[in-house]
């Protein structure tokens, strides 16, 4: 299969945060990455780039965010936003699916629910550079890519595949999710990645008293943003509804836009497309 890059380094700058350039399809590449599994960053995606969309339409730009699933291991943005179906093939290319204002692409589109993926060694990377650079994502204000956990080979391959302008990095507040978090942070620091910030998910459990339970403990995410000379982009609270919209593909920003923990979503997205905005105004 040819490979037809959507955007090639040669088109847009070294994978080290191409910007600027107003005839670029894909204006800004985000990765949102954890380090750890299992901290809700598919969650975050998800329901980032719902809020993204809610705050571009209500600027009058519809359909222009994108979300890239790149876990091969287990692709979870399908289920979780609701996109169900085989892409349409054109030409080379493949054409994303659509949902909630979002257009999405993940591997779970093309391999059988059932049918467990395994990948060895030189074929992950070649298999996942040719998915992500086959996708006709048409113009784009923002592209979310949801990486797979962990900081190795795979990801760090990828990194360099797709030219990307920023990285958020999703943790929960415990040392055990920080510590590895902070490592995810580093590798995109290592090849010149921004970071835009730290998320911290599952900050807090309100009880029907109104009581807060820090069940993970409190201020890992700020610690682990001042200690990376970056900012904490918000705290997302342990909500019930937010598991139960990624089960049923309504994400809660969605589901119940005036939800307090849908209002971080949206305040987070606004600060990042702000602070991408501004970057290119600058440079
Ligand atoms: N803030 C939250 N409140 C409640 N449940 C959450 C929250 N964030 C994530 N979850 C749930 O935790 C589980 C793991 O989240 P997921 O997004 O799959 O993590 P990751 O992509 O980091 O592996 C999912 O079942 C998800 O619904
Ligand atoms: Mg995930």
């Amino acid at each position: 299969m040819a490979v037809q890059p959507v955007r090639t380094p040669a088109a847009s700058g070294p994978a080290t945060g191409g910007t600027g350039g107003s005839t670029k399809a894909i204006r800004f590449a985000v990765a949102i990455a954890s380090g750890k599994g299992g901290v809700g960053k598919s969650t975050f995606a998800v329901n980032l780039a719902c809020a993204m969309s809610q705050v571009l339409s209500a600027q009058g730009r519809v359909g222009k965010v994108g979300l890239l699933d790149c876990d091969i291991y287990g692709p979870s943005v399908p289920l979780m936003i609701g996109a169900h179906g085989r892409p349409e093939v054109e030409g080379e290319s493949l054409i994303p699916l659509e949902a909630h204002g979002v257009k999405v692409m993940s591997m779970g589109f093309l391999v059988d629910d059932n049918t467990p993926v395994v990948w060895r060694g030189p074929m992950i990377m070649k298999t996942i550079q040719q998915f992500v650079q086959n996708v006709k994502w048409g113009e784009l204000d923002i592209l979310l890519i949801d990486l797979p956990p962990g900081t190795g080979d795979a990801q760090l391959s990828l990194v360099q595949t797709l030219p990307l302008d920023g990285a958020v990095i999703v943790t929960t507040p415990q040392p055990a999710a920080t510590q590895v978090a902070r490592k995810g942070a580093l590798m995109f620091q290592k090849v010149n990645v921004p970071l835009l910030g730290i998320a911290e998910n599952m900050s807090w459990f309100l009880d029907p008293s109104g009581e807060k339970h820090a069940l993970f403990g409190e201020g890992g995410g700020a610690r682990t943003a001042e200690s990376l000379g970056t900012v904490l982009l918000g705290q997302v609270p342990l909500v019930p509804e937010i598991r139960a919209g990624g089960d049923t593909g309504v994400p809660l920003v969605v589901s119940s836009a005036q939800n307090p923990a849908s209002e971080v979503f949206r305040n987070i997205a606004e600060t990042i497309l702000h602070t991408l905005q501004k970057k290119t105004s600058t440079s």
